[in-house]
């Protein structure tokens, strides 16, 4: 599980999209701030949950159970996927140290947008920011 998460965090750094996407602004105390620029919920997606949540969103049976976020009805609630990525359960990490809140804000609506799932009001950057207390 450690060396997993370990090789995500570098694909997502390494992540050629996540490397060229634009800058959302200066940055500030870049050396000790590793949160990467914003990117779309979509590029999020594929490089952060869909190495364990596949591409189709079907997650899978491999050393850990993945449960599928497709036609998921517990995206309904945005505070419930959310809380996933901030503080992770069992074997899915807390992401927080890879995105920021507009990521999280923007992959937590791709998802409940896509496969399958139709809860149309995006999440903003603002509810993310609220639910970590920022
Ligand atoms: C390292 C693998 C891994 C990554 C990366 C990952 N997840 Fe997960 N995810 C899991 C596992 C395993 C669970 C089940 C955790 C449990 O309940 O024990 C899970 C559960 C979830 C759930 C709860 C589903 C349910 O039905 O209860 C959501 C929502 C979720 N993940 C979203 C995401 C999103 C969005 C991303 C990307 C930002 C992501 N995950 C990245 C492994 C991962």
């Amino acid at each position: 599980m450690k060396t997993r998460a370990a090789f995500i965090f570098l694909l997502a750094l390494t992540a050629p999209a996540l490397a060229q996407a634009p800058s959302g602004g200066d940055t500030p105390g870049s050396a000790t701030n590793k949160t990467p620029p914003p990117v779309t919920g979509e590029q999020v997606y594929k490089q952060v949950c869909q190495a364990c949540h596949m591409a189709d969103g079907m997650g899978g049976k491999g050393a850990a159970m993945i449960p599928a976020l497709a036609k998921n009805a517990k995206l309904e609630e945005p505070g419930y996927p959310i809380g996933m990525i901030m503080q992770g359960r069992g074997a899915m990490p807390p992401l927080t140290d890879l995105l920021g809140p507009a990521q999280i804000a923007g992959v937590v609506t791709y998802v409940r947008t896509h496969f399958g799932n139709n809860y149309k009001k995006p999440v903003t950057e603002a509810e993310v920011k609220m639910m970590m207390g920022q």
